[in-house]
């Protein structure tokens, strides 16, 4: 029998972390833990100070909602003002490598902070979202921030999700009433067209492969 999500929360020894992207995959995941028997989790953002308006927003609906707290890890002063200095406001736009660095300093590393401590991570992933996310599991074990990560969405079409958040009448972020279908940081991140892919919207000057900011990043170390 495939273990489900209660199962493995179960088996959970020590904290567990949502980390919350104020997309729809996290509220659904958000509501999944909250009507789980898990007695207490964390929930935390990686504010990258480059978030819409929209997202503040939005940020205070889900508290509100919830009745939860949602927790902030900020890049480091220094690291973001050298970025700042070398790149300028668009420089992640330039290329590949420059944008690799912003999501470095900016979500990556406030990633490994926000995970010291943690037992299991929870995420919104899903495999339908993209090809770089196709072979992921519910449970996989994570080496590199040693812990287990938790993906209780993975197997979820883009209809499934769209179901759950209707049945639960779950608060959504405001931009997807106007386009968005993924949402991430202001700079990155554009409405899509009718039939364009969910991720089109991110990084659309990159190729559909290169569509990774870096947290999700196997066997890096
Ligand atoms: S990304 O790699 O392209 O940025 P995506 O936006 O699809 O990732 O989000 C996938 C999952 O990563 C989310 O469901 C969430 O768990 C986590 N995540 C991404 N960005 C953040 C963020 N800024 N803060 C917290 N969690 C995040
Ligand atoms: Fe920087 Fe864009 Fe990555 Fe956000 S998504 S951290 S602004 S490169």
């Amino acid at each position: 029998m495939k273990p489900t999500l209660q199962n493995i929360l179960d088996k959970i020894n020590g904290t567990i972390a949502l980390s919350f992207s104020y997309q729809a995959e996290d509220v659904a995941a958000l509501h999944l833990l909250l009507q789980s028997k898990v007695p207490a989790f964390e929930v935390f953002t990686l504010d990258t100070h480059k978030f819409f308006p929209e997202t503040e927003a939005y940020h205070e609906d889900v508290e509100r909602f919830f009745h939860i707290t949602i927790k902030r890890y900020y890049p480091d002063p220094t690291e973001v003002e050298k970025l700042e200095a070398e790149l300028g406001e668009w420089g992640m736009r330039w290329s590949l490598e420059n944008r690799h660095q912003c999501c470095e300093i900016r979500k990556v590393n406030p990633l490994a902070k926000a995970l010291v401590g943690k037992s299991a991570w929870v995420t919104g992933l899903r495999q339908a979202q993209s090809i770089t996310r196709a072979d992921l599991t519910l449970l996989e074990y994570d080496e590199q921030y040693d812990l287990f990560k938790i993906n209780p969405l993975v197997l979820w079409s883009d209809a499934d999700l769209l179901e759950y958040i209707e049945a639960n009448t779950l608060p959504v972020h405001p931009l997807y009433a106007q386009g968005f279908k993924s949402i991430g940081c202001a700079p990155c991140t554009r409405a899509v067209k009718e039939g364009e892919d969910i991720r089109a919207g991110r990084w659309w000057w990159e190729n559909p492969e290169h569509k990774e900011c870096g947290l999700h990043i196997k066997g890096k170390k």
